[in-house]
């Protein structure tokens, strides 16, 4: 690209309802299944891409250089981006989030949307909302997702292509108010991608077919129950999904256990916590952090009891929140 150009986007993770695992395209990144989650406000990733011009991208995360397989992923996504702008020339990427990195705390759903919003404006693109979630797709299935806020629902498209598999809100936090807690057991980073560990499941669990056959019932369910306002309905359909891509998980050769002992004791007290009348249920990714689905008006009640919980680090609590944004521009000739 011969002029100097940058600019500065702001995205959110989100959790999943309703979850992704599983590719019907792998290079695509087309999921063999569609999806439901909510956009966190809480949690945040703040990415700076410039066009310098350099020989190759680089890619400071946090503050430090990042390990080359985070910077090939960064450079593939930058890639498209020049594609569609018929640019050349490197970039420098500078993300940093407020919560800890890869840790299944979904970094790359916010990463991956900051990350296209960004790189298509610092080369001048201007992406619709649709185009922009494609775009953040292939960077991470997931990310699709974070260029929305509040209940998020992903197209799982039939197209080759993958047109027509793409993110859109589903509902504003007014149709049914959530609190999401997320329980820290554990800082540190996961061992395994998920796409790789969803290319395991496919090729070696015995209840693949079944996961994946089951999802779209899964999606209409949980898609009516939101716009019901039903908060019981989306928790216990949340929890459900959650275990049962979970069973996937550890029916996975080699196998994925996501579960510490930290993890599996917030499961138990948060079942316990319904028995007593309160409203509550658990959700986790591919790492060890769970997360904890409540009402915002008992949210202080099931707070005082997950805290409680021998293992949990910390507790972060939020609401719903935006979907990407862009923070600064700045554009020379
Ligand atoms: O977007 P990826 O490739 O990190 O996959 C996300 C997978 C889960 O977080 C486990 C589930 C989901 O739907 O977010």
């Amino acid at each position: 690209m011969s002029s100097m150009s940058n600019a500065t986007a702001i995205a959110h993770p989100n959790i999943a309802l309703v979850k992704y695992w599983g590719n019907r395209d792998d290079r695509l990144r087309l999921p063999a299944m569609g999806s439901i989650s909510v956009t966190l406000a809480a949690l945040s990733t703040r990415t700076r891409v410039s066009f310098d011009g350099g020989d190759e991208d680089r890619l400071i995360l946090n503050g430090q250089a990042a390990s080359e397989e985070a910077r090939q992923r960064t450079a593939r996504l930058l890639d498209l981006v020049r594609g569609m702008a018929g640019a050349r020339g490197g970039a420098l990427v500078e993300s940093v989030n407020d919560f800890p990195t890869a840790a299944g705390l979904a970094s790359s759903a916010s990463g991956f949307a900051a990350l296209a919003l960004a790189a298509t404006r610092a080369a001048g693109l201007d992406l619709g909302p649709r185009e922009l979630s494609i775009l953040a797709r292939q960077g991470s299935g997931s990310a699709a997702r974070s260029v929305f806020g509040g209940y998020v629902e992903m197209h799982r498209g039939e197209r080759s292509d993958g047109l027509d598999s793409f993110a859109e809100p589903l509902a504003s936090e007014s149709a049914l108010p959530l609190e999401v807690l997320v329980a820290v057991t554990e800082e540190g980073p996961k061992e395994r991608s998920s796409q790789d560990g969803m290319a395991l499941g496919r090729a070696s669990s015995p209840f693949w077919d079944a996961w994946v056959s089951g999802a779209e019932a899964d999606v209409g369910r949980m898609r009516a129950s939101i716009l019901a306002g039903d908060l019981a309905q989306v928790g216990a359909l949340a929890e459900e999904s959650c275990l049962k891509m979970h069973a996937v998980m550890l029916s996975t050769r080699p196998a994925l256990i996501y579960l510490r002992e930290a993890s599996v004791a917030v499961i138990l007290r948060v079942r316990a916590l319904r028995k007593e009348g309160l409203p509550a249920w658990i959700t986790m990714d591919a790492g060890p952090q769970v997360k904890v689905l409540t009402s915002p008006d008992r949210s202080a009640e099931v707070v005082a009891a997950v805290e409680a919980v021998p293992g949990v680090l910390r507790l972060i609590r939020s609401g719903l929140g935006p979907g990407v944004a862009l923070v600064a521009r700045d554009r020379t000739a």
